[in-house]
């Protein structure tokens, strides 16, 4: 049984159910050649009031497809989300101009997310504008609420740091008051000092405004301390969701244990927690592309003949999903 329908209640923030993104791109001479990539397959998660729901996986996992889904850059090809019990692909143009400001993002770049020729007041003041919120002192007391003094309003992006970059973009997006952000990787830019700077500041964002986040990361150790679930994805796959104690503490699925084995360690009781059955050389890069069977075959090290069928997405107790024939 999937998990949004193991328990779809009402006072989910979000419902995702079966969504899959394939893109068409053209190569060649001409852009003749065709080809399809599957960026998400049949991933379902739910998202709950107040909760840091984490997405991890590799680069290319299909993370950012399933944000701007959730974000109405892209509309999914086969399934639903649903925001608040209502299916967003429905929404007419007031509930799309509502559900806009109640769900606001945080992209990886804010050099690129931040246009140069505007001051930081401009930035942060730009959606209270289209949304008529405008007022004296709100810009203030944004930057205020991410460690910013007024000595910024006048400064332009390329004078600042790129976590004083981030901060203005988390300003921004938290203008309109929104129910939920979705960070999209928003410190893989950064500098690791900086990196905890800011999660450091988006949790206690998070205890003083009561919102959800949907935080995106390649990096499981950034993970381990923020999110309260976790869901892996590898190539548009789910692998493995839980309580993110759980799945540190149990990993089910290989790829799950190879993102943990490559987690950089610091002390004995973090040795400890490594898995320790994850072989030295493991491929990067799937060997052949398979549209049947297990996602993560060609590089698993556990795989028999039984992965050449798709194991399915169960729960092995405790609300700990995996997809292995093995876990
Ligand atoms: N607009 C697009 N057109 C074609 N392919 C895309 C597009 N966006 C993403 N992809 C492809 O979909 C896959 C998943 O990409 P993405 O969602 O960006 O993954 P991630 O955020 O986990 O790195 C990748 O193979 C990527 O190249
Ligand atoms: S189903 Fe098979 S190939 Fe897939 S992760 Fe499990 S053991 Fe590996
Ligand atoms: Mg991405």
């Amino acid at each position: 049984m999937l998990p949004n329908r193991e328990a779809c209640g009402s006072s989910d923030i979000y419902s995702l159910e079966e969504v899959s993104k394939t893109f068409e791109v053209k190569s060649g001479l001409a852009r003749s050649v065709r080809a399809e990539i599957q960026a998400v397959s049949g991933v379902s998660f739910r998202v709950r009031p107040s909760e840091t729901f984490g997405i991890i996986g590799e680069t290319g996992s299909g993370k950012t497809t399933i944000a701007k889904m959730m974000l109405l850059v892209y509309r999914p090809d086969t399934g639903r989300i649903l925001f608040e019990g209502e299916d967003i692909s429905k929404f007419k143009d007031a509930q799309i101009r509502d559900y806009r400001r109640k769900v606001q993002t945080v992209f990886q770049d804010p050099t690129s997310s931040l246009n140069p020729r505007h001051k930081v007041r401009d930035l942060v003041e730009a959606p209270l504008k289209i949304y008529h919120q405008a007022s004296e002192g709100k810009v203030n007391s944004l930057l205020k609420l991410v460690n910013l003094d007024d000595s910024y309003l006048q400064r332009y992006p390329h004078t600042l740091s790129g976590g004083e970059k981030q901060r203005v973009a988390i300003a921004r997006a938290l203008a309109l008051n929104p129910e939920v952000l979705i960070l999209d990787e928003p410190t893989s830019a950064l500098d690791v000092s900086v990196q905890a700077k800011i999660i450091a500041l988006l949790k206690d964002l998070k205890t003083r405004l009561k919102i959800t986040y949907v935080f995106i990361s390649h990096d499981l150790s950034l993970v381990a301390n923020f999110c309260d679930r976790t869901l892996v994805v590898y190539r548009g796959k789910m692998c493995e969701m839980g309580e993110t104690g759980e799945i540190f503490k149990n990993p089910l699925h290989p790829y799950t244990r190879l993102l943990l084995s490559s987690v950089p360690v610091v002390s004995d009781s973090e040795i400890r927690v490594k898995p320790a059955d994850v072989p030295e050389e493991i491929p990067t890069v799937p060997i052949n592309g398979h549209s049947e069977g297990c996602v993560f075959r060609d590089r698993c090290w556990l795989r028999e003949d039984v992965c050449d069928t798709g194991p399915k997405f169960i729960d092995k107790g405790k609300e700990h999903w995996v997809a292995c024939h093995f876990a």
